[in-house]
């Protein structure tokens, strides 16, 4: 028993801040010491739904959306759906007045499953099949991002009425982010290099196919920018191309799409976007560039993915195990790892955890969170501050799981997929359930 199950009064007096910036608004402790989001004990989820458990914050979400189209009041908010998708998800992103990119044949059915307005659908890829743009041309997709030159004649074949497209352009702009999501520069994977051979090229075939409109250029900086001037200088570069295309061909282009890759913090202190700044920033850059070269204003859309739904999520896990290695660190196994959040081996990702199921009191110990996976580095979250008399059965929360998260899990070691759990005004309901062996063993047909 704990000083708080005694006096559960303390929980108030010495709650340690669960901080704003990398929780959903409405966390708070419990009286009992527990702590609860949008009115739901977590440790109750963890009880109902077993873990390891995605939660996930309607409001939280809703509320990311309506901040961004009230900082952008005449911009087209598309929700970059690769982020995290499921068809709450999506009517949620879209009752909210959001547009919704999507980047395969299987995010596209989500879409449509969920009622969304093929018009609002906008589809990107560097690599698109066949199939999934026929079945993005037969669906209605409103745009088509065209991310190299062998998708033009495709398109073009299969649009039955005049499909607008956009054409993505890399504008040579080097974020300082980790390398496998720097999606600016020239020499990478995405687009067509700005001002480049390959880019006019482009322009020239797409506006020479009658049932292709081009509307518009997108670029797609990269993730996790927190600093608002290389936005500012895609604007003055892609501007300026699109001058030279009405310079050169007579046609003028409205739309600028500038992506996502805004920065949210995942722990207390990380930087994030500054959303109004943003904005300023934007604004200054296109009076700029349009009155420099006397072009009308296009209009912009963004895309933000992460900044929607990160900090509207947090994963549940249970202590499996407490191993305090002699001369070494203390491990705190728990039953999730890099199958439901690969972000860490991926790119470095640092994370805090916090005891969910009572209020720590007393002592704390410094431990590196493992998963349960059969590698070495599956590793959740290292040094962190846990209660020294943390012990199996007790629930983790690790906060800012919302994005990229269920999108990039795997089933490694046989381990089912978590479900997803949304919580809203005291109330949970799952939007995807747990993913069991006998799911695993449904595609194992031969
Ligand atoms: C084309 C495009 N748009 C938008 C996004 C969303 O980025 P974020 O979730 O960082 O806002 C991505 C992410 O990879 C992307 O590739």
């Amino acid at each position: 028993m704990t000083l708080l199950d005694m006096f559960p009064s303390l929980g108030s007096t010495m709650a340690p801040r669960l901080a704003p910036t990398v929780w959903p608004a409405d966390t708070h402790y419990d009286a009992d010491g527990r702590i609860t989001v949008a009115g739901v004990a977590l440790a109750d989820i963890a009880d109902q739904y077993g873990t390891a458990t995605y939660v996930l914050a309607e409001d939280e979400v809703r509320g990311r959306c309506r901040s961004y189209r009230k900082h952008f009041p005449d911009a087209e908010i598309i929700y970059a759906g690769k982020a995290l998708l499921t068809r709450a998800v999506a009517e949620w992103v879209t009752a909210e007045g959001l547009s919704l990119d999507v980047c395969s044949a299987g995010e596209l059915a989500i879409a449509l499953a969920a009622g969304v307005d093929p018009e609002r659908i906008v589809l990107h890829g560097n690599g698109k099949p066949c199939h999934e743009l026929r079945a993005a041309v037969h669906a209605g997709v409103g745009r088509i991002v065209i991310d190299s030159l062998n998708e033009i004649p495709l398109i073009a074949a299969l649009a039955t009425r005049p499909q607008r497209v956009l054409l993505r352009i890399s504008p040579d702009i080097d974020i300082d982010s980790h390398p496998a999501v720097r999606t600016g520069v020239a020499d990478q994977k995405f687009g067509f290099p700005v001002g480049s051979a390959l880019a006019a090229e482009a322009v020239e075939r797409v506006l020479r196919q009658p049932n292709l409109r081009l509307v518009g250029f997108h670029c797609h900086l990269g993730s996790q920018i927190h600093d608002t001037f290389p936005y500012g200088e895609a604007v003055r570069r892609l501007v300026a191309a699109m001058a030279a295309v009405r310079d050169q061909h007579g046609h003028t282009l409205a739309e600028l799409d500038l992506g996502g890759g805004h920065a949210v913090a995942y722990r207390c202190g990380d930087p994030e976007m500054d959303l109004p700044e943003l904005a300023d920033v934007i604004e200054d850059s296109l009076d700029a560039a349009c009155a420099r070269h006397g072009f009308p204003r296009p209009r912009i859309a963004l895309e933000p993915g992460r900044a929607i739904v990160a900090r509207a999520g947090l994963t549940l896990y249970r202590v499996l195990s407490v191993k305090r290695i002699d001369g070494g660190r203390t491990y705190v196994t728990v039953d999730g790892g890099m199958s439901d959040n690969p972000r860490v081996a991926l790119y470095g990702a640092r994370y805090d955890a916090v005891l969910a199921n009572r209020h720590p009191i007393g002592p704390e110990m410094t431990a590196t969170i493992a998963g349960r996976y059969c590698e070495a580095g599956d590793i959740l979250a290292a040094d962190v501050r846990l209660p020294a008399d943390l012990h199996p059965g007790e629930v983790l929360a690790v906060p800012v799981t919302g994005a990229y998260h269920h999108s990039l899990a795997s089933t490694y070691n046989g381990v089912g997929r978590p479900p997803i759990v949304a919580i809203k005004d005291g109330r949970c309901r799952e939007l995807l359930r747990r993913e069991t062996a006998a799911d695993l063993l449904s595609r194992d047909v031969g």
